[in-house]
């Protein structure tokens, strides 16, 4: 379960490659540019105009030209959208490189180090193969280089220090990618194991595997009854990072279903197979960790994620059935497709009782009401907390995972409540699925804890790309929380 990192090469300077495309940023009042000589046809009839998102590529002299439009502010999302195509160029282009040119006229708008994270983070992601279990037709090339020219020397530290930032987080979207694409057949709460040891192993970071014995001793039921319906046991697994001299700690917990038929209350075979991806909450929340430890962020991380697979079988729990969570409440399953707050709810209170974080966040593809309510352009982001929020939304503003903020009022909650236990886990009804199962997991949150609940459904995995986002998973959320620990480390 090795973590590959992209074979793209990033230098400064000259490119080597066999066959090297200049690249030229144009911005949208450049069009005397001397660079554009020759180009006026194109500027004349709007082809190229130096707009944001637009791309004029000139065969003849190997030119590739990239509008960034107004220099205001940097078009984050359309910049990466360019350079997760040219990723995917040189993929299936062999030997083909590109030469930046970051002239000073760039250079004096933006911050250069986010601006060259920003490119390089999505030529990996743009490069990185996602057939993943592909034996024909593979295309094995050689990928040329990938090189920045610049006219001072004097940020060329920073132009390095981008691209070392981007080349560790890059690194870690892709694997959780991969895993992601993985199928249940593949990749079971024993390899979500695998996987979190290697992590552990490649940044020196602390485990703890619990399995079905400690589970059952620990009182923690609801992974356990999601897990009676089949022979992939279940697993909640931790990862510690503890740097010195961290003042906070920094929880991020994660839903792991490697599989999710619905159990009992069995899902319509229609996108069945998609539910392979319910496991991408859990897979960003150990990359994150990954990209994070390999910054050296200094605030304490703990990942917990809940692994287990959802089948219907004779052993599988039911419709009606009552199991008590590990903080003690009582839990009446009226649908057995409402998994994954059961399992969340073990890990939450294990969390806030055991680890006592100054934030906690989850990651869950949780409800597929959060894409009837948001597509697939951003996450839903839930809390109690307004400052809490606030550094969730300028991480999302400067890692372009975004989130949309949905209410969490105890309204929403009153279908929870149950006949014969302390809650049921639906909360009936049609409206507001996405918030009525945030509150549900509030019931497993120390109230004196800054906790936020981000609802990927929608952009963990999607069929078009757009931004910083892939198409196929996404690696949604890895980049959020490396900014947000950061931005809590302060
Ligand atoms: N993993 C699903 C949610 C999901 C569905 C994510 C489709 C992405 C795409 C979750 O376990 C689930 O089945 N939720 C139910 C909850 C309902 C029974 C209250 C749902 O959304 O239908
Ligand atoms: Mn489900
Ligand atoms: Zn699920």
């Amino acid at each position: 379960m090795k973590i590959e990192s992209s074979p793209i090469k990033y230098t400064l300077g000259e490119n080597k490659s066999p066959l090297t495309y200049k690249i030229h940023f144009i911005l949208a009042d450049e069009k005397d540019n001397p660079l554009l000589a020759g180009f006026q046809d194109q500027w004349k009839s709007g082809k190229f105009r130096g707009e944001s998102k637009q791309k004029f590529v000139d065969e003849t002299s190997k030119t590739i030209f990239l509008g960034l439009g107004k220099p205001e502010n940097l078009p984050l999302r359309n910049l990466a959208g360019m350079f997760i195509e040219l990723g995917k160029n040189l993929r299936k282009l062999e030997g083909v490189g590109y030469e930046i040119f970051l002239r000073q006229e760039i250079t004096s708008h933006y911050d250069c180090e986010r601006l060259v994270y920003q490119i390089v983070n999505s030529i990996d992601l743009g490069y990185f193969d996602i057939r993943v279990l592909a034996t024909k037709d593979q295309e094995k090339k050689k990928p040329g280089s990938v090189s920045f020219q610049t006219e001072e020397i004097s940020i060329d530290k920073k132009i390095l220090s981008g691209i070392k930032k981007a080349q560790a987080v890059s690194k870690q979207v892709n694997g959780a990618r991969y895993i992601a694409h993985l199928p249940s057949n593949y990749f079971r709460p024993q390899e979500f194991e695998e996987r979190s040891r290697e992590i552990a192993k490649d940044h020196k970071l602390k485990i703890t595997v619990f399995n079905e014995p400690q589970l059952k001793k620990m009182g923690m039921n609801g992974i356990l009854a999601v897990s009676r319906g089949t022979d992939n046991a279940g697993k909640m697994i931790i990862l510690d990072y503890n740097p010195p001299g961290a003042k906070k700690t920094f929880a991020i917990v994660g839903k792991g279903l490697t599989f999710d038929t619905g159990g009992i209350s069995l899902k319509p075979s229609a996108e069945m197979h998609e539910m392979k991806y319910d496991m991408c909450g859990a897979s960003a929340t150990i990359h994150a960790i990954a990209a994070i430890a390999s910054l050296k962020t200094k605030i304490r991380v703990v990942a917990a994620i809940g692994t287990a697979e959802n089948m219907p079988d004779g052993r599988a729990y039911k419709p009606g059935d009552v199991y008590t969570a590990y903080n003690g409440l009582t839990v009446e399953v009226q649908n057995t497709d409402a998994e994954g707050r059961l399992v969340l709810g073990d890990v939450l209170s294990y969390v806030c009782d055991k680890i006592k974080p100054d934030y906690m966040v989850d990651l869950a593809t949780l409800t597929g009401a959060a894409i009837m309510a948001l597509g697939h352009e951003t996450a839903a982001v839930l809390s109690k907390n307004e400052e809490f929020i606030a550094k969730i939304k300028q991480a999302s503003e400067l890692s372009d995972d975004r989130v949309w903020e949905l209410p969490l009022w105890d309204e929403y909650g009153e279908g929870l409540k149950s006949d014969i236990a302390d809650l049921r886990n639906i909360a009936g009804g049609k409206g507001a699925g996405t918030i009525s199962a945030g509150i549900f997991l509030s019931h497993f949150v120390d109230k004196d804890i800054p906790w936020a609940h981000l609802d990927i459904a929608g952009t963990a995995w999607r069929k078009k790309g757009s931004g910083t986002q892939t198409n196929g998973p996404t690696g949604y959320g890895v980049r959020l929380l490396v900014e947000l620990a950061e931005i809590l480390s302060r």
